[in-house]
């Protein structure tokens, strides 16, 4: 295959990051389309760790090209903040190695003051990130929003930050009653970013048609997961962005190539950051013990993220709205102290199965869920380096699994780093 879509199959934090960066060995570029600084992307190589939000996970690696594509939201401060931060730790960011679409909008102040402000007067909280993403996407819907270029042009992002900021301070005024924003501040702050960032614009999509004409390899990151899909997550308890396989054709431009496959990246458990329904949630001491050993904290919020048993109903929604061609499956190391682990295979609500996943919140805050129940193996699994190799009963779970989910697991992830991994099918053959 020559260009490999990476999706989210749950509700985000599956281990994205660590399995894009295995993969870019094996691409010449890896392209993040949608979403901005509220994903935080883990890689671990040699012990070091390094927290990605914007920048795709391919950066650590020598003569790849990372994209940020037009449908990520990006904040200039930060995206300068983790280019420091890689810099420093002795990575080189340049113009050969990271690429900005033209197209791609730009968060502002703003954005991130008004998602602060709406998140705090809600009754019935989201729990968003408060990286202003939502409000950023809005504005691009609207019409409203600064994309990477109008920011490049001072004339005319000085011109958009006036008009905007109009609307903005008086909404926050009047209507928040907070205080207001001061145009020349950002103009300065904007002023040093736009110093700091103008070497990387390029028209991504081009430049992407460029690498597919000439039949090479593409790795395409997402952010989130399908469950905070704006269209087919669990809304209104989402990110504002499409998550899934459609989000990233139009969130770099490309149409479906018969040479795509997906791989969907997918937690042996299920974890959640922030509201919403979660019908396989373990609210008890099994629920802490595995977010302990999991180390289940947000890598962009710290919040502790909620816990609970590995969902196949929801995982073959993703998988029928992703077209998802294989799955990665991650931490299976932390399942190595259950004595028995539990996989949800069907819902009920009022007493009758579901034969699919409701796009009802509410309805799915109150399905029942019928358990399957397995052998644990109870002996530390992260050295192992063949699938042949794992204890009879964990290679029963991922064969049951594969059965259940009717697509091939190629990927086996037994810890954070990156050579903690049996790839039992390469994705990109
Ligand atoms: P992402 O947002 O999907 O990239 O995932 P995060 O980085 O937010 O969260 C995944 C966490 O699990 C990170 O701390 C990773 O270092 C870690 N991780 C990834 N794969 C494995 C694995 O197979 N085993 C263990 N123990 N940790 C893993
Ligand atoms: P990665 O890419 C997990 C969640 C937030 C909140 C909801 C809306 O690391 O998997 P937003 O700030 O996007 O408006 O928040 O989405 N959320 C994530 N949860 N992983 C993420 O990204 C997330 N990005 C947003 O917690 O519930
Ligand atoms: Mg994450």
């Amino acid at each position: 295959m020559g260009q490999l879509i990476v999706v989210g199959a749950q509700w985000g934090d599956e281990g994205k990051g660590k399995v894009v960066d295995l993969l870019t060995d094996f691409s010449d570029a890896v392209v993040r389309y949608q979403g901005g600084a509220n994903a935080g992307h883990t890689l671990i190589v040699d012990k070091k760790k390094v927290v990605l939000h914007m920048i795709p996970s391919g950066i650590l690696h020598s003569n790849v090209v990372c994209m940020i594509a037009n449908g990520v939201v990006l904040d200039p401060e930060l995206l300068i903040e983790e280019i420091d931060m890689l810099v420093s730790g002795g990575v080189e960011v340049n113009r050969e190695n990271l690429r900005i679409s033209n197209a791609a909008h730009i968060i502002l102040p703003y954005h991130k003051l008004l998602d602060r402000y709406r998140e705090e007067k809600r009754s019935k909280k989201i729990g968003t990130t408060q990286r202003g993403i939502g409000p950023a996407y809005e504005d691009k819907i609207t019409r409203r929003g600064v994309r990477f270029q109008d920011f490049l042009d001072k004339a005319r992002f000085d011109q958009l930050l006036q008009q905007n900021l109009e609307y903005y301070n008086f909404m926050f005024e009047n209507y928040f009653k907070k205080g207001t924003l001061k145009i020349e501040e950002l103009i300065e702050k904007f002023d040093y970013y736009r110093d700091r960032l103008s070497i990387f614009q390029e028209n991504t999509s081009w430049l992407l048609h460029q690498y597919l004409s000439k039949g090479r390899k593409v790795l395409f990151e997402g952010a989130q997961g399908t469950l905070l899909d704006i269209d087919h997550g669990t809304y209104p308890y989402v990110t504002s962005s499409n998550t899934t396989t459609g989000g990233a054709l139009t969130g770099c431009g490309i149409g479906p190539h018969k040479n795509i496959s997906v791989l969907g990246i997918c937690k042996a458990y299920t974890t959640r950051v922030g509201e919403g329904p979660f019908p396989t949630e373990l609210n008890d001491d099994l629920g802490i013990k595995l977010r302990t050993e999991g180390g289940e904290f947000g890598a962009t919020t710290g919040r502790a993220r909620r816990v609970g048993w590995l969902d196949v109903v929801a995982l073959k929604y993703a998988i029928r709205i992703n077209s998802i061609t294989s799955i990665a499956l991650t931490k299976l190391d932390i399942l190595s102290s259950l004595d028995e682990i539990k996989i949800c295979t069907s819902y009920s609500y009022n007493g009758e199965k579901l034969a699919y996943f409701p796009n009802d919140s509410l309805m799915l805050s109150k399905v029942e869920c019928e358990y399957q129940d397995c052998e644990g193996w109870n002996v530390p699994i992260g050295d192992i380096k063949t699938f042949s190799d794992l204890p009879e009963n964990a290679k029963r779970y991922i064969e049951l699994l594969e059965t259940l989910l009717e697509i091939p697991i190629e990927i086996i992830s037994l810890g954070p780093d990156r050579d903690k991994t049996i790839v039992r099918n390469h994705p990109f053959h």
